[in-house]
């Protein structure tokens, strides 16, 4: 059962000054690497418990360490979206150590907007697929290394 109702966008936007109602509508209108990718490296998806709002998010790696591709879908209040939108932008050409260090506060700085901590949950659900997709993709990659040796 959720206990928290997913805002309008025009909720989100509203009150805020026009440069950035602009930037959120512009990510939420368009979002950046929007989609699926074949054959991904990593690939993960999860939701907010608050509202059931959720976010996948792909990618494809070089070198099994260097971020080619990054893709997401989901669905979700506009912070939820615009926020998975501006990390797939921050995250191309990235590594993987680089991409662990993307912080709550990286991705509030992104949105340019305030975020109550009530909406907190909204803003890094995008993060928390990332770096849940990340250790679940290192984690594989240790228990390859392991069954290697091992044979
Ligand atoms: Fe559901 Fe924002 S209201 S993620």
């Amino acid at each position: 059962m959720t206990e928290f109702k997913q805002p309008t966008v025009e909720e989100d936007v509203a009150g805020l000054d026009m440069i950035y109602r602009e930037h959120i509508l512009d990510h939420y209108k368009n979002p950046r690497n929007h989609g699926n990718i074949e054959h991904p490296d990593i690939s993960f998806h999860d939701n907010n418990p608050l509202c059931g709002d959720e976010i996948k998010i792909e990618v494809k790696l070089d070198a099994q360490t260097h971020i080619s591709d990054v893709k997401f879908t989901g669905r979700g209040c506009a912070i939820s979206q615009c926020a998975a939108s501006m990390l797939t932008e921050e995250l191309k050409d990235k590594t993987l150590e680089e991409a662990k260090k993307i912080t709550n506060q990286d991705i509030i700085g992104m949105l340019a907007i305030p975020i109550s901590p009530v909406r907190m949950k909204c803003a890094i659900l995008s993060l928390k697929v990332l770096e849940a997709g990340i250790y679940e993709y290192e984690n594989k990659q240790k228990l390859q290394k392991v069954r290697i040796t091992d044979s």
